[in-house]
């Protein structure tokens, strides 16, 4: 073509020319060969992309698959553990195609989900079991309670009469006590006094199962103002000793007003005896926690006890002082252990001897709709 220079022949097809040159210099080359040698290339590198980009695919479905085989039992797995989480104990790993590893993983957790199901609901069926027998032991006791009681009232009612009639009789005697020797005068002292203590162990005796039998009337109660109340008609000042009072409050409750009277006036009395040979008494009524528990208390700093078998304190008629140190007959603590359990609380005492003593006690939680206590 005119105005177009050709170009030359190894500039169209530099691999060729190279080829060429290589075999003009070998001097052994046909020409035949250099003019095939482009193709052949340019087909062979066409077949091998081709080849290349098959295996690939090839090898790309596998890995999918493969993947896919594992994923999907790994996700059950872990969506059956999630629900056990939950709490929903019946969840099993579903059946699928997977590697044996995987399977075998899958029905050993569905084995152990079974196990652990069967042996909850053991569990459950022995808790209603017990919880069943304890509901009926605990009516069992109830009743039986019930039924001591009544004899307890009973017995006390009718030994009241002749424990009456003995000191009566002693009474006469008294009369005619000139007479008597002056052994015969100690004996009947003695026959007076202890027929006058047994006559008011009789009474507190009926005054707790009256207490302890009567109905609850509850309501709320303002327990700082009865403390007060009752303080101020204990005799503060005597001949040779000063009591400090310190009450906490705005210290309110639910429970029936007349027993918790009676729980106060016998702790606030209790605490006004013992600490009789103080010159300088203090008792505190307040309200603290103990171990994540309010309670209410009644500390004084008098004679104190031991506090080995202190929880006998809390049944009738145990002391650990005499008559003749302090009077009493030992029913006032088990009147109010018994009046807080009719509460749905408790007492118990911290004491050491001659270091005074603290009463905690509790009540139960107030009734729905009324608000909590303020300890
Ligand atoms: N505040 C106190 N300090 C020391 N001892 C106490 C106190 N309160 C109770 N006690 C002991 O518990 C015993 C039983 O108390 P209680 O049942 O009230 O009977 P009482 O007051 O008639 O003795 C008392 O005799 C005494 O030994
Ligand atoms: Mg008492």
């Amino acid at each position: 073509m005119p105005g177009k220079e050709k170009a030359p022949a190894n500039a169209q097809w530099p691999i060729a020319a190279h080829f060429l040159g290589l075999a003009a210099s070998a001097g052994v080359l046909s020409m035949g060969v250099s003019i095939m040698a482009p193709r052949v290339i340019r087909e062979s590198i066409w077949a091998d992309t081709l080849l290349g980009l098959a295996v690939l695919s090839v090898l790309c479905a596998a890995a999918l698959w493969c993947s896919r085989r594992l994923k999907l039992p790994l996700r059950d797995l872990a969506v059956a553990a999630g629900d056990v989480i939950k709490g929903h104990l019946d969840a099993r790993v579903p059946a699928r195609q997977c590697p044996q590893e995987l399977a075998k993983l899958s029905a050993e957790f569905n084995e152990m989900m079974e196990k652990l199901q069967k042996t909850q609901a053991e569990l459950q069926a022995a808790k209603t079991h017990l919880e069943e027998r304890v509901a009926a032991r605990t009516t069992e006791l109830a009743a039986s309670n019930k039924e001591l009681e009544t004899f307890a009232y009973s017995v006390s009612h009718d030994l009241r009469a002749p424990v009456r009639l003995v000191h009566s009789f002693a009474e006469l005697l008294a009369r005619e006590a000139g007479r008597l020797s002056a052994q015969g005068q100690g004996s009947l002292r003695s026959i007076r006094t202890e027929a006058q203590r047994m006559n008011e162990m009789i009474d507190a005796l009926l005054e707790m199962s009256r207490l302890a039998g009567a109905p609850l009337a509850v309501a709320r109660v303002n327990l700082s103002a009865m403390a007060d109340e009752i303080a101020r008609s204990l005799p503060l000042t005597g001949v040779e000793r000063q009591v400090e009072l310190v009450i906490q409050p705005g210290l309110q409750t639910f429970g029936d007003e007349r027993l918790l009277r009676e729980v106060l006036q016998n702790l606030l009395g209790n605490a006004w005896k013992f600490t009789r040979h103080q010159s300088r008494a203090r008792i505190e009524f307040g309200a603290t926690k103990l171990d994540g528990e309010h309670a209410f208390f009644v500390r004084d700093n008098g004679a104190g006890f031991d506090m080995t078998g202190a929880a006998r304190l809390f049944t009738p008629f145990q002391r650990f002082h005499t008559a003749t140190e302090f009077e009493g007959v030992g029913v006032g603590l088990a009147t109010v252990r018994r009046i807080l359990e009719r509460h749905g609380g408790r007492i118990w005492a911290k004491s050491e001897p001659g270091r005074g003593a603290t009463f905690y006690f509790t009540l139960g939680e107030p009734a729905p709709g009324q608000s909590a206590r303020s300890p």
